[in-house]
């Protein structure tokens, strides 16, 4: 099975759906460690109810950038990781990180890219009244939100959506596109 790191912010719905495609056998990968930047982000308890090591690197802690992905390149090669799962990890990774997993860092993120990259991205789409959006499984490169398109998902805008409601709907769609793109990419290799 490949062995992946995931990296995550906050509630770690994503690293779940990933965690339990795994499980269900969807998906022929373990997950070494998930490595997160947010002290009681709500990836820890779902990590622990998985039984998947977790390691924080609160980038508060770190002089730059470069410093906290250094530090985190460690750690994944300490857990011999094959692959990097950015899932819902809200920090610019630098080629500090990508250049230590050459083509082996995967993203998500909550647009149909390359429309609306960068931060609040579901906000974005709300304001520019696109009717259909969605999101998008790519590999990370130094750009932003700019790498190579794996897999997308599209998802309806609703008149009375809210950026939360539209995030859920976003949501359920990553949760199914996430593992099967990962399931993708290591069989491709
Ligand atoms: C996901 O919607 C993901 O697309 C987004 O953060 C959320 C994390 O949810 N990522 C970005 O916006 C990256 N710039 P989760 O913690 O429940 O998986």
């Amino acid at each position: 099975p490949m062995r992946l790191g995931v990296m995550a912010s906050g509630s770690g719905s994503n690293f779940e759906a990933i965690a339990q495609a795994i499980r269900d056998q969807q998906l022929n990968a373990q997950i070494q460690t998930v490595i997160y930047n947010n002290p009681g982000a709500g990836v820890v308890a779902r990590a622990d109810r998985f039984g998947v090591g977790h390691q924080l690197f609160d980038h508060r802690q770190f002089p730059s950038r470069e410093a906290l992905d250094a530090a985190i390149v460690s750690a994944l090669q300490a857990a011999d990781v094959d692959w990097v799962i950015m899932a819902g990890w809200m920090r610019i990774v630098t080629p500090i990180l990508i250049n230590a997993f050459p083509n082996r860092v995967l993203n998500i993120h909550p647009s149909l890219l390359p429309s609306f990259r960068g931060i609040r991205a579901v906000e974005q789409a709300l304001a520019a009244g696109v009717k259909v959006t969605g999101c998008t499984v790519h590999l990370v490169v130094p750009e932003v939100d700019a790498g190579e398109i794996i897999m997308q998902a599209a998802v309806p805008v609703l008149i009375d959506d809210t950026a939360a409601t539209l995030q859920q709907r976003i949501h359920t769609q990553e949760h199914v596109i996430y593992p099967r793109a990962i399931a993708l990419c290591c069989d491709r290799i």
